[in-house]
């Protein structure tokens, strides 16, 4: 609280000062900062004095300013307005900032430091700066002082580019972006069922055949019959352009962590060289999305073939870490391929998990041979895998708590909090997405240590990340939506203190970042005046409340469905909701509405507002809605189970009391599942329903739609009634997400 009191005080002083310099906006928020009254002016002439160690911090120091630099050895020290000194007081990214009235000094012990210093003074500049061409002039600074440094040492983004392939220009626009909001490690998915992205001289066909596939699939995975655009598409990055991608990112302290993602999503891999998979299969480079079979079988020829493109590739990449991806590898080849039973056999292993470790720990072996620590998706965990390999959460944070416990690193991005392909408004108009439904606020929310990680296994996870999938993301203007501001909340959460977060706060300063990403010319999506609306949890009757994510927005409503104007009633207070309600709202700024347009239908019915206990409790990453999203009178969305009307179970059964008050006649009780199998969700097989003093009703579910409707008949007087739903149970191994539990999701119970 006291930080974000000597924030706002700053910010506000500095709001009321004659001048011509927009309010410096930090993001994400420093740890601490003090503003004072007084002010410094840096002249456009000032020189920027530096230590030798911090040479290329200095360099990107006098592009944010348009100052030159001028190393210490050539400079007398005390002359200058602007010093970038070494202070081995400071640890890893630690920085100091101050600006007094002789000028601004910042200190660092590392480099690391020094580069996140020069990102904070760069967010102190006028948004002008950030313009090509644009030259020094004198700015005027608040004398403040920040000590800054990271809640987490890994602070990823990842990107794919095998899905969609994008150029040069574009990932160092986004190596930058993430520089400015101080990530340091660059994921980059090199590899995949629909393309290979390396240039290799070793194994040509990877370039000629893997890096092209014949076509892509138009509009979404589960629209039937599939349709293709015809046109033959791919590239791959030459090993130059791999140089100058790393280098770049080097120079602004971010490590480039390349995936070559086997020994499943191989595709590309098998479609040029064939005698890598189980016996004959006929793999072209995948035109759709989604899981594949091919696999790379694993005889002496792969992990030859692994080993001599690793040789050739890893030069490029400086980094520790390679990725070996692992998710997702459909083990049904090998079920059938004869060497590999072989090996299960002469190796003693169980099955065709523990193939998979003993393929990821071949790997891990040759890589560390090589110098090199492996990275994989959770997967790898299954069939067990020796401690020096670093977990990536995906599934949940499952993977990085039992990594954790078990004494392994782990990286956690979850789909619920990080996966920044998933929808982010809920509003018809977005951009199609893969589906999901990740709002701004919830990223802000993510926190990467699960509660129930003692102190000690805390220490395991190592940061977040967040993962930018490109199946329908086909442009860069298409990845900047998605990944804007969604990572700018992530950033935040990675990097500030925990227990210092306030989403209004945030909401309030990315307002004011929006001018900076103009000039940048970030297209990112805009949903910061949207309405959200939820009914009140401290009212006696249901009463339904409207917000804003922005701090002191007026809105205005109706309920008898007209668009409000500026005269309609403004909010003020929780709406009593009796009957069937359509409340329409925006938000007003001198009688403009800036807002889009909030509409939201309520249906009452015998059930509304009743209650209702759920056993067990709902996903945490999908009960926004809590239980009484089920007798709420409002309906989940048709493409987004995640939004806060859906309730998320993953694989477990569900029983479900209601409790009407008093025991009435029922004719019918009727839900809706969502049924989205290449998201591993699944209408559950069959609901059973028990209304008092009856033996309960099993319905059968045969739906095969993405929404499932279900009716069931009652007929009767009654006060309670009793839901039992079994999960749908283990996902088919040919099927995307084989071998895992299948989620749940259940909508309204509408009574009646
Ligand atoms: C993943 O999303 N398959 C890691
Ligand atoms: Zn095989």
């Amino acid at each position: 609280m006291k930080y974000f009191l000597k924030l706002l005080i700053g910010l506000t002083l500095f709001q009321g000062c004659e001048s011509n310099v927009d309010p410096p906006v930090i993001l994400p928020a420093a740890a601490e900062v003090m503003f004072k009254t007084d002010r410094f002016t840096l002249e456009s002439d000032a020189r920027i004095v530096y230590d030798e160690a911090f040479e290329q911090a200095a360099f990107l120091l006098s592009q944010y300013t348009h100052l030159s630099t001028l190393s210490q050895n050539e400079a007398a020290a005390k002359e200058t307005a602007f010093a970038l000194r070494l202070d081995n007081a400071l640890k890893g990214e630690q920085y100091r900032l101050d600006i007094r009235d002789q000028g601004i000094e910042i200190k660092a012990g590392t480099l690391s430091g020094a580069f996140r210093a020069a990102q904070t003074i760069r967010l102190l500049m006028p948004v002008s700066f950030e313009e090509e061409g644009s030259k020094a002039q004198s700015v005027e600074l608040p004398l403040m002082s920040i000590s800054d440094e990271p809640r987490f040492g890994y602070r990823g983004m990842h990107l794919d580019v095998s899905r969609h392939f994008f150029p040069v220009a574009f990932i160092k626009k986004y190596i930058d972006l993430m520089a400015l909001l101080k990530f340091n490690v660059f994921h980059w998915h090199l590899t995949d069922d629909q393309g290979w992205r390396i240039e290799t001289d070793k194994f040509p066909k990877l370039n000629t055949v893997g890096s092209f596939r014949k076509e892509s699939l138009v509009g979404h995975y589960n629209d039937q019959p599939a349709t293709y655009d015809g046109k033959r598409y791919g590239g791959y990055y030459s090993k130059a352009d791999i140089r100058e991608i790393v280098g770049f990112a080097q120079e602004r302290g971010i490590e480039v962590i390349p995936e070559i993602d086997i020994p499943g999503h191989s595709s590309a891999i098998l479609a040029a060289y064939p005698e890598f998979g189980c016996d004959n299969y006929n793999d072209t480079v995948a035109t759709t999305w989604g899981v594949f079979d091919a696999i790379l079988c694993p005889k002496p020829e792969t992990f030859e073939f692994l080993d001599a493109i690793f040789d050739e590739i890893l030069p490029l990449f400086p980094s520790n870490y390679v990725h070996i991806g692992g998710d997702e590898a459909v083990k049904t080849r090998w079920q059938k391929c004869s060497h590999c039973q072989g090996l299960i056999e002469q190796q003693d292993l169980k099955n065709e998990y523990e193939l998979q470790s003993y393929f990821v720990q071949k790997v891990s072996d040759m890589l560390e041979n090589k110098g090199k620590l492996i990275i994989g998706w959770g997967e790898i965990l299954e069939g067990g895998l020796s401690a020096k390999a670093s977990i990536m959460s995906w599934r949940g944070v499952e993977g990085g708590v039992t990594a954790a416990k078990a004494g392994m690193n782990a990286i956690m991005t979850p789909t619920s909090h990080c996966y920044f392909d998933y929808y982010q408004s809920e509003k018809e108009s977005e951009p199609l997405a893969i589906g999901g439904f990740l709002p701004l606020q919830k990223v802000y929310e993510f926190n990467p240590i699960p509660d129930e990680l003692n102190e000690k296994e805390a220490a395991y996870i190592l940061g977040g990340q967040g993962n930018v999938w490109t199946e329908y993301l086909d442009t860069p203007q298409a990845v900047e939506y998605m990944a804007f501001p969604r990572m700018i909340a992530l950033s935040e959460a990675l990097w500030s203190q925990n227990n210092r977060k306030n989403f209004k706060n945030f909401a309030n300063r990315l307002e004011q970042f929006k001018k900076r990403l103009d000039v940048l010319e970030v297209n990112y999506a805009n949903h910061l005046y949207e309405i959200k609306g939820a009914f009140d949890e401290t009212s006696d009757s249901p009463s339904y409340t409207l917000s804003t994510s922005l701090e002191n927005q007026l809105i205005r409503f109706t309920t008898d469905g007209a668009v409000p104007t500026a005269k309609s009633m403004v909010f003020t207070e929780p709406i009593p909701v009796k009957q069937n309600t359509i409340i329409k709202a925006l938000v007003f700024q001198n009688d403009v509405a800036v807002s889009d347009l909030f509409e939201q239908r309520i249906e009452t019915h015998l059930g509304f507002g009743k209650l209702v206990t759920i056993s067990p409790s709902p996903n945490t990453s999908y009960d926004s809605g809590g239980p009484q999203a089920l007798l709420n009178g409002i309906g989940g969305s048709n493409k987004r189970f995640g939004d806060s009307e859906w309730l998320g179970f993953w694989g477990e059964d569900l029983s479900i009391l209601i409790d009407l008050g008093e025991a009435t006649q029922v004719q019918r009780l009727s839900t809706r599942f969502f049924n989205t199998n290449g998201q591993w969700v699944y209408a559950p097989k069959s609901i059973s329903v028990q209304a008092d003093g009856q033996t309960p009703i099993i319905t059968p579910i045969h739906g095969k739609e993405t929404i499932v409707d279900v009716q069931i008949p009652i007929n009767q007087k009654t006060r309670y009634l009793k839901i039992m739903i079994p999960g749908y149970g283990i996902i088919p191994e040919h099927m995307q997400g084989g071998g895992n539990p299948a989620w749940t999701f259940i909508d309204e119970l509408k009574i009646e």
